[in-house]
């Protein structure tokens, strides 16, 4: 933890003009300053900086912030690294507290394979550009395959010299321990003897996203069916294969103003389409997406593309993913490259317009690709068919987040079209799943209500039930502070949520989400019209930084939609009281599901006359829980 003398010190030393003016040309305008927004794309700049009042505000996209999220927005960092930033750009040490013995351990052991891999990417690029062998044997491959010297560079690509210790001696002539160079996966040692790992190979850094060197992947030059194409720096305290995108770093301006990241195979696809000018692209290095995979992007984006040659073994790594995504809440395209061809080779060939083109035109809804490819193989077995349309149906459910409901309907809508099946059908099936797995999420309710087993949860199941809580929590949250001030039936959202909490005793388990609920409740009652950039503003960093993090997980329409779907467009203003509904019923729901085990638990303890009463309450209760499940499963437009 940084401690708070130093985020004072930081606060203080700020100057919002010179922390914006390191990525925006700003211009004095009277008492401000303004640019071009750095957060979508214009023309006439309508970006505003105040420096007396510490904030900015684009008055075309409408982001506002301080400093602090300015960093965090435009860098993508969390708060701790905006304020890590920040302490390095104004020389001001940084002062941990509560930093136990083995944090400081392993600190100090990222920080020295940190330490290592930097001295690495520099001493491999030196060779490449500046020894007989890097230019003859790596440079004029690369250059061959159509890299220009500054892409090189840019992406810190470099060589590895072919015998047998070179960078091993350089790296411990600079001291640093052999232990770690192993660790690093960049020397091993063998009989004694030390080796370089990547003898004679190109090879390309992996940047975290931002921008230090996480590991390596080491490619042999041209052809050779003997040794393996790349070899990668193995699993280690900063290599965590699963948590790593190529070229996240160097793309997530593009994904940021793009809303949409292009997700293929390579390291070399990455750097060609980077090359031809198309920036938003990363690559996962041809395996499943992992959950902490989808979560980076989605700190980005909600649009993802997936881009794979035509007959990959990756597509069906691909399709693993896709149930993940859906999840995740991202919006998921899929795009084969025809011919043989992979995203580097055939960019190479049309070039950049063309290749645009082609994502855009063939780009295919995730989903409805799937149904495809099934109903392909389904041919006309109706049994098959048939457990097509559950398939399909399990896909659906996973789209459970209170905002997803739109999204879930066009896609019924839609598949049950192509399936040529009663759309209610289908939405029946879809609403049972949904609510089973609500019913699996939240507290378990035993049905065994006199046999005298103890009711307990397990564990496990308790912890899940409470993040998954917190997520309620969330939505009703969200709904507060984005959609507080608007129309209720003749009042305001904002009272009607604060009459539907107090009248059913609804509570907030989470102590932040409750601190955030009550700030905004004063805040209202005060007569001041409270909206995020209040709470972004607030004094308590930790309630500051939590705000960030409900907002974080809103899903937004994305304006691409309507190319897809021919149905209404809706965004999520115009459902914003469908989204207070839902987050509301969601809420009660969990309360009603905990009174029933409360009743439960009461019963078991209670003599004969009181268990009658008990057994009433507990009919009550399931009366209400079975209201409620129905009700979201039958949200309806107004
Ligand atoms: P590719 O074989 O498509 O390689 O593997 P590439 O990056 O396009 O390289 P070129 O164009 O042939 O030079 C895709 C990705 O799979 C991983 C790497 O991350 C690679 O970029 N891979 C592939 C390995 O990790 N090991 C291998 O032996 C092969
Ligand atoms: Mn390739």
């Amino acid at each position: 933890m940084i401690s708070p003398a130093t985020i004072q010190q930081i606060q203080s030393r700020i100057d919002i003009v010179d922390v914006v003016g390191n990525f925006v040309r700003l211009r004095k305008r009277g008492g401000n300053y303004l640019g071009l927004c750095p957060f979508h794309n214009e023309k006439t700049p309508s970006f505003t900086v105040s420096p007396t009042k510490e904030i900015y505000k684009c008055f075309g996209c409408g982001k506002s912030g301080n400093s602090i999220s300015f960093i965090m927005e435009h860098e993508k960092y969390s708060y701790v690294e905006a304020l890590k930033w920040l302490a390095h750009r104004y020389n001001i040490e940084i002062e941990e507290t509560d930093v136990n013995p083995e944090q400081k351990q392993r600190l100090l052991l990222h920080e020295s394979l940190f330490a290592i891999n930097n001295f690495a990417k520099n001493y491999f690029s030196d060779q490449l550009f500046n020894t007989e062998e890097g230019n003859d044997v790596a440079l004029s491959y690369l250059k061959h395959r159509g890299f220009r010297e500054e892409i090189i560079k840019k992406f810190n690509i470099g060589f590895n010299p072919s015998e047998n210790s070179a960078f091993a001696n350089a790296a411990i002539k600079a001291q640093y321990s052999k232990e770690n160079l192993v660790s690093a996966g960049l020397i091993a040692e063998r009989n004694g003897k030390i080796y370089d790992s990547y003898r004679g190979r190109i090879i390309f850094p992996i940047h975290n996203q931002s921008g230090k060197i996480l590991g390596f992947g080491a490619r042999l030059i041209g052809k050779n069916d003997k040794a393996p194409k790349y070899i990668n720096t193995p699993e280690n305290e900063i290599y965590v294969k699963g948590k790593i995108l190529y070229g996240i770093y160097f793309a997530r301006q593009a994904i940021d103003k793009a809303d949409e990241c292009l997700l293929v195979e390579g390291y070399t696809d990455v750097i060609s389409l980077h090359q031809s000018g198309i920036e938003n692209v990363v690559a996962s290095g041809g395996t499943a997406l992992t959950p902490d995979q989808l979560r980076l992007i989605k700190k980005f984006t909600n649009n993802l593309t997936i881009i794979y040659d035509g007959d990959s073994a990756g597509i069906k790594a691909a399709l693993r993913g896709l149930d993940l995504a859906l999840e995740e809440g991202l919006d998921v395209k899929l795009l084969l490259i025809p011919d043989n061809e992979d995203p580097d080779s055939y960019v190479n060939k049309v070039g950049a317009a063309k290749f645009s083109d082609f994502i855009k035109e063939n780009k295919k809804d995730f989903v409805l690709f799937q149904l495809e490819v099934m109903l392909q193989e389904a041919g006309n077995d109706i049994s098959k068919k048939s457990a097509v349309v559950n398939h399909i149906a399990a896909t659906l459910a996973k789209l459970n987040k209170v905002e997803d409901f739109i999204k879930r309907q066009d896609y019924v809508r839609k598949i049950s079209q192509t399936l040529n099946i009663e759309e209610e059908g289908l939405n029946d099936l879809v609403n049972k799943l949904l609510r089973e797995k609500v019913n699996k999420v939240l507290p378990p309710v035993g049905e065994k209500l006199f046999s005298g087993e103890p009711s307990a949860v397990p564990e496990v199941e308790e912890e899940v039930a409470i993040s998954e809580s917190d997520k309620f929590e969330f939505a009703v949250l969200r709904a507060l502070i984005e959609f507080g001030l608007k129309e209720w039936e003749g009042e305001t959202v904002a009272d009607h949520i604060f009459k539907e909490i107090e009248d059913n005793e609804l509570e907030f388990g989470n102590e932040n989400n409750l601190k955030v609920y009550n700030l905004y409740r004063e805040w209202y009652l005060n007569g001041s019209k409270p909206d995020a950039s209040g709470f972004l503003y607030y004094d308590d960093r930790e309630i500051s930084s939590h705000v960030v993090q409900i907002l974080d997980l809103q899903v937004e329409i994305s304006p691409n939609w309507k190319d897809h779907y021919d149905g209404k467009i809706f965004t999520r203003e115009d459902l914003y009281k469908e989204e207070v509904r839902y987050a509301l019923i969601y809420l009660k729901l969990r309360k009603v599901k905990s009174l029933i085990r409360v009743n439960q638990q009461e019963m078991q303890k209670a003599e004969t006359e009181e268990q009658i009463i008990i057994l009433k309450t507990h009919q009550l209760l399931k009366v209400l829980e079975i209201e409620l499940t129905a009700e979201l499963g039958g949200v309806i437009f107004k």
